[in-house]
Formats: C-alpha cells, sequence, structure tokens
C-alpha cells in the first residue's frame, strides 16, 4: 500500500481520504491545522497510528502559521492548535502521545519561533517514519506466531491505512507472507463504519493478500468450526489492565476465548498508556446517525428510535494470550513488567 499520509515537499499534510474507499482512490492536501484536525474528527484519516502523525504533521502546520509571531504569542497560539488537535477523537492514546512529543520540542527550545518551527516540521517527519519501522518490526515478531496455511481473523482496519504504512495486526501477515507462508485473512466487517469491509478488504486485495469479509456477527461460529487459527486486532490504548479497540474487539476475544483460538494485540508503544486502567479512559462516542444510516446513505432504523455509537471497547488482559510490540511478544503481566516504569 501507499503511505495514508505524508509531509508534502512544498510544506503540505497529503492524506488518502479513507471515507471514499474503497470506491475511490483520492488525496486530500491541507496546509492548515484546522484542516488536519477536522479530518481526524470524520475520519478522513483513522487508525490510531496514523492519527498520531497526524497530530504531529497538524501541529507542524500551526508552527508554520504562527512563525513570524513573538516567542510568546507564538506559544499562545500553538497551544490553541494542540487544544484544538486534542480535542478530535478521546480514545486513541497515540493523538496525546503525538502532541506531546512535538510540544516538548516546542517547549524546550529557547529559540526564535523560526528554528523551532523547523524542528517541529521534521520531528514530524521523523515519527512518520519511525511508524513504518516499529510495523516492520511488529511485522517480524508477530510472523513468528504464524505457520504456514494459518487463517487469521481480524477486526476492523489496523493495517497500513490505519498507520503511514504496513499496519500493526496486519504487519505479522505482511512479514509471513514476505517469508514464504501462505496466511489468509478473515476481516470481520465492522459496523458502523466498516472499517473492515471497506478498508482492510480494500489494502489486502491491493496488496494481492486473501481476504474475505464476513459480518461481525459471524465470527463466533466460525472460531467453532475450527475455521479460524489465530486472532490479531490492533489497539488504540493499552491500559494497565485492558485493550481498548475498535467497537466489537471484546466480543471476538470471548469467543476466540471460549473456543481457545490464541487471541493477539498488535500495539506499538505508541498506544501504552499503563498509568491508566481502563476506568480512566474516555470512550469516544459517535454521532448515532453513524448506526442508523448505513454509511450515512439507508436508514436501518425506524424515524425516532434512538441509537447508541460507542467507538470502541475494552477487552480485559484475561483474554489476551499476548501482546506484540516492536519490541517483541508479550504476555500482558511481561509488558507491565517492562513497560509500566
Ligand atoms: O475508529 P478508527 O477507525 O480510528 O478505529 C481504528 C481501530 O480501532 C484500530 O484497530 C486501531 O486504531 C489500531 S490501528 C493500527
Amino acid at each position: 500500500m501507499i503511505p495514508s499520509i505524508e509531509w508534502t515537499h512544498d510544506n503540505k499534510v497529503k492524506m488518502i481520504d479513507q471515507t471514499l474507499l474503497p470506491h475511490k482512490l483520492e488525496f486530500l492536501e491541507f496546509k492548515d491545522y484546522r484542516d488536519v484536525a477536522n479530518s481526524i474528527k470524520v475520519m478522513n484519516i483513522r487508525g490510531a497510528p496514523a492519527i498520531g502523525v497526524a497530530a504531529a504533521m497538524g501541529m507542524a502546520l500551526a508552527t508554520i502559521e504562527y512563525k513570524a509571531l513573538p516567542k510568546e504569542e507564538f506559544l499562545k497560539r500553538v497551544e490553541g492548535a494542540a487544544d484544538v488537535i486534542r480535542g478530535t477523537r478521546p480514545t486513541a492514546s497515540n493523538l496525546f502521545w503525538a502532541v506531546n512529543r512535538i510540544w516538548k520540542i516546542i517547549s524546550s527550545f529557547p529559540d526564535n519561533p523560526s528554528n523551532i518551527s523547523e524542528l517541529v516540521v521534521e520531528e514530524a517527519k521523523l515519527m512518520a517514519q519511525e511508524d513504518v519501522n516499529v510495523n516492520k518490526n511488529i511485522g517480524k515478531n508477530g510472523a513468528t506466531l504464524l505457520e504456514d496455511g494459518d487463517v487469521v481473523l481480524t477486526h476492523c482496519n489496523a493495517g497500513s491505512l490505519a498507520t503511514v504504512q504496513y499496519g500493526t495486526a496486519l504487519a505479522p501477515i505482511r512479514t509471513a507472507i514476505e517469508g514464504g507462508k501462505k496466511i489468509s485473512v478473515i476481516a470481520d466487517e465492522t459496523r458502523p463504519r466498516l472499517q473492515g469491509a471497506r478498508l482492510t478488504a480494500y489494502e489486502l486485495q491491493y496488496d494481492k493478500i486473501p481476504v474475505k469479509v464476513i459480518s461481525d456477527t459471524s465470527s463466533g461460529l466460525l472460531m467453532r468450526l475450527g475455521k479460524v487459527d489465530k486472532v490479531i486486532v490492533g489497539t488504540d490504548r493499552v491500559t494497565s489492565d485492558a485493550v481498548f479497540n475498535k467497537i466489537g474487539t471484546y466480543l471476538v476475544a470471548l469467543a476466540a476465548y471460549d473456543n481457545k483460538v490464541p487471541f493477539y494485540v498488535a500495539a506499538p508503544t505508541s498506544t501504552l498508556s499503563l498509568h491508566e486502567t481502563a476506568e480512566d479512559v474516555t470512550i469516544e462516542q459517535r454521532d448515532s446517525t453513524e448506526v442508523k444510516n448505513v454509511l450515512g446513505k439507508v436508514q436501518i432504523v425506524p424515524d425516532g428510535v434512538e441509537c447508541l455509537n460507542y467507538a470502541f471497547d475494552i477487552t480485559p488482559f484475561r483474554l489476551v494470550t499476548g501482546i506484540i510490540t516492536e519490541d517483541g511478544v508479550f504476555t500482558s503481566e511481561e509488558l507491565l513488567k517492562k513497560y509500566k516504569s
């Protein structure tokens, strides 16, 4: 897959408009951080690592916009931009991780705004490159868990489109295939935004990796029938007791546990938030029309009936077989031991 987001040579943020996939591959270009923030909110770009990089690049645009101002005013305005960007989506750690990483640079250099802006642009570009490297390492570590012939079930899209490139949950599959193993994928459609049906299926077909799409309600039966060897999902945030990921992940994890199918979570360390517990996290609730209408087009719920639209759910560690980071594969106990401090 081509990168989902990049910084252009003329200082713009260019991204795939994921709301148009799989029907149209079109790009958006922004030079205003407000537009980048909006693109995160309306999910032109989505997926925790991609959101993180978009946030960093949005911050870089803000520093360019304000770099002619005196330092104090510059800091005030860029802090305002950081608040706008942080306010776009509440659950993915990467958004906050990325803004904080950029803010550290902005606040720790006693230099003029123009020089700070150059450093921030370089940092945002570096974060995009680092994302790909991290994903490749998740791929290497996760591929050791896969055997020739495995069928891997995944939920939502934690692939190339959810990152800069290569993906997290799909990275082990890509690496195993590159290493000569035959692996195929079952993608849950992932109501209501259909990231599995639209995006996972699109990018795997694009890269000629065998994929079948199922309705979200089918995964339990397929596991019972022995048609799933492993589950690998991505994550938006890992706390000290649980994994947050796209709504529906918890039910997949329960079915996997009940059917003794290993359930793995691919988690770049930028999604780790181990100082928190599940209770501390705000789960995004999106507009209920996303549930009421299929992709904003066909209304499937009677007028006047209320819909609930929680975007993420919580999978407790007891259901997780292993967590794959760029450093290795860990049980939840090992993960806490390695990263908590
Ligand atoms: O609402 P989305 O599409 O941003 O949700 C995406 C997911 O839940 C992914 O599984 C998660 O961000 C990990 S992406 C590598």
